[in-house]
């Protein structure tokens, strides 16, 4: 491997080591994709400010996230078919989690059972659930969670439907790949992922086939997700499984500030300000760019964290500086993931890590805990003036 210095370096490793339809799968957005880009180029616009002579001593980044000590304010989060990016993906990103103590979230879409990534991870990991039609298989993987010790429930609110990413259509997506010419001809360039891939058991969405009656195979995410996804998901049934679920609950993909305002008043000890990595509406705002606003609505009354555009230790700080108690990678992950396995992953946490701490301390702050608004610049018309 080449010397990794930044995340940018895992994705050009990833790149090389990773069937181009699960490449693609990880590296598109919805639509014209705006979302997904400006994701990543609205944190460019926020700058840090430098203070110096300071005490730099004693630094730390790390922090509490519902609760739980965390490494840094830095969870994993859901990222569907990560079994698929890297043999036994889950696993190896739970392990990695672990090991640097930051917390990782399994997919309802993952490839890697609760049950597999529960066995073989040290510690409690959170699950994250997409409510399905089918309200048994609902309740039974809640109970599969808790039996699984997982000690928190990331509820993602943002896709009852699926947003249209025409890679994924185009590539013909499905886990485990179809053994088309095209991909096969493609798998041949990646001899180590396909060798990996011959010797797990784990090519398949392990939560749900086998778990859901009359679904013995599952070929296609999307197929899954217009036939299962429950387009009936209202705040009435949230509570439902927040009562049924009974511990801590995070709800993911809130963007706007009258639903941030809905999701206290259900009770969420946290919110993630996402619009899914730019996956599902294009043309919805930058998660950098609502967070101010949310934070003001409700960050007095719950937590807020945010996804979407980090790349970097900067990025971190620039969210918690917008008021963020705390932040999610995905791609960040994947790209050390397929470049490295549990490995690459580590080393993608090291990376932000060693990015934070060194940039806190060019910003004069010694704790990830203390920075604050007065640590950036955010030009004027950062959140816009909208009708
Ligand atoms: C699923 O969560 C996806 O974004 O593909």
């Amino acid at each position: 491997m080449p010397v990794i210095t930044n995340i940018d370096d895992l994705k050009q490793v990833y790149k090389k080591r990773t069937p181009k339809m699960f490449y693609d799968y990880c590296e598109s957005g919805s639509y014209t994709e705006q979302t997904f880009r400006e994701n990543v180029t609205d944190f460019q616009k926020i700058r840090l400010r430098q203070r110096v002579a300071r005490d730099l001593t004693g630094r730390s980044t790390e922090t509490l996230m519902v609760g739980e000590k965390a490494a840094m304010p830095v969870a994993l989060a859901p990222v569907g078919s990560t079994g698929m990016q890297n043999p036994d993906g889950e696993i190896k990103a739970a392990r990695a989690a672990a090991a640097f103590g930051v917390p990782f979230t399994l997919s309802t879409m993952s490839i890697c059972s609760i049950e597999d990534v529960a066995e073989h991870s040290p510690t409690p990991f959170w699950f994250q659930l997409y409510v399905m039609k089918d309200e048994d298989f609902v309740d039974a993987i809640i109970e599969r969670a808790r039996a699984a010790k997982c000690s928190a429930l990331v509820l993602t609110l943002d896709l009852q439907i699926l947003g249209q990413r025409h890679k994924d259509l185009k590539n013909g997506l499905s886990s485990p790949p179809k053994l088309t010419i095209p991909n096969m001809i493609n798998m041949a360039t990646k001899p180590a992922w396909s060798l990996g891939m011959l010797k797990t058991p784990r090519r398949s969405f392990r939560n749900i086939v086998g778990h859901v009656k009359g679904v013995d195979n599952l070929a296609d995410l999307t197929a899954w997700a217009n036939e299962q996804f429950d387009p009936k998901l209202d705040w009435g049934k949230v509570k439902r499984i927040r009562d049924q679920w009974g511990g801590k609950l995070i709800l993911k993909g809130v963007l706007d500030a009258d639903d941030a305002r809905m999701a206290v008043d259900v009770g969420a000890d946290a919110m993630i300000v996402s619009n899914h990595g730019g996956r599902q509406l294009d043309g919805a705002l930058s998660s950098i760019r609502m967070l101010p606003s949310i934070v003001r609505a409700v960050g007095h009354q719950t937590e807020v964290y945010m996804d979407g555009g980090i790349r970097s230790g900067q990025d971190v700080i620039k969210a918690l500086a917008l008021g963020a108690k705390g932040t999610f990678i995905g791609r960040s992950y994947i790209y050390g993931l397929g470049a490295g396995g549990q490995a690459g992953v580590t080393k993608a946490l090291e990376v932000i890590q060693k990015e934070m701490d060194i940039t806190m301390a060019l910003c004069g702050v010694q704790k990830a805990t203390q920075i604050g608004p007065e640590h950036v610049l955010v030009p004027k018309d950062f959140e816009g003036e909208w009708v």
